[in-house]
């Protein structure tokens, strides 16, 4: 039986965040460069836009590229942008088949102009998309997501269009990138990393983290409904006690 066939159907998370990491190592392991790590990156990202699609899922979010990663080799991010801008167009085929919506956050206008207006192109393309919402992390931080949240709240304070008094939780939720988004349930990272590099750092707040040491290019739809079988074993406490949250699913069945 495979892990699919574990899944508990009613259960399943509405938001799966992943860091896709270890591209670099993957090339290396093989004596290859390492973007030829990315470019096989992207099978996994197919694998797994399929499978959260088919499962369900409401929200799958991937980092992609973080602000930080501006500061690798200038080759590197050359290539990791045209690769973007190649996958918008391959992949627009599974966007259509699997009825996916894309949706982008981050500092999306310091993308080269040209892969910047294909996402956009792409993001109106699918808009109308029902299936699942596949948001990619691009150029973006967590970090910068707040400063910008934090700066659009004190101009309104400023204007009188709100009162600090008024700022509370989904205040701020709703002017982060995310708003609107379910927080994610489930954030899995590949390649045996224990960090969060500055992902979600809100959203994440509550979420259940899964590593796995699979380097990203090797992560497929098996792996995923591991991590999720995985999820589904534990006990979400959200600060109460073990005892509080079994009565409650006891009031709930
Ligand atoms: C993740 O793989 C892809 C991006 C960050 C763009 P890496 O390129 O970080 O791979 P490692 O971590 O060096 O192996
Ligand atoms: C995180 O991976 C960013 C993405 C996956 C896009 P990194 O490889 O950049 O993270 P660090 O530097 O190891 O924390
Ligand atoms: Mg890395």
């Amino acid at each position: 039986m495979g892990f699919k066939d574990k899944i508990d159907m009613k259960r399943l998370p509405r938001h799966i965040a992943i860091i896709m990491d270890g591209n670099g190592r993957w090339a290396k392991q093989r004596g290859l460069v390492r973007t030829v790590g990315h470019e096989n990156g992207i099978v996994a990202v197919r694998e797994v836009a399929e499978a959260a699609a088919e499962l369900g899922i409401e929200y799958l979010t991937l980092y992609a590229f973080s602000v930080e990663n501006w500061k690798r080799p200038q080759r590197e991010v050359e290539i990791l942008m045209k690769l973007l801008l190649k996958t918008i167009d391959s992949e627009m085929k599974t966007l259509k088949e699997n009825d996916i919506r894309l949706l982008a956050i981050g500092n999306l206008i310091s993308l080269q102009k040209k892969t910047y207006e294909r996402l956009l192109w792409a993001i109106e393309e699918t808009k109308n998309h029902k299936r699942m919402n596949l948001v990619l992390a691009l150029s973006y931080s967590s970090h910068y997501e707040i400063v910008e949240a934090v700066k659009e709240i004190a101009r309104k304070a400023k204007q009188n269009e709100l009162s600090p008094e008024d700022i509370n939780e989904s205040v701020i939720s709703n002017h982060l990138f995310t708003k609107g988004f379910p927080d994610p349930e489930l954030l899995i990272r590949t390649s045996g990393e224990f960090r969060i590099s500055n992902f979600l750092l809100w959203q994440l707040a509550y979420s259940e983290i899964y590593i796995t040491p699979i380097l990203w290019p090797d992560f497929r739809k098996e792996n995923f409904y591991e991590a999720i079988v995985n999820f589904q074993k534990r006990e979400r406490r959200f600060g109460k006690t073990s005892e509080q949250v079994s009565e409650n699913a006891n009031k709930m069945k």
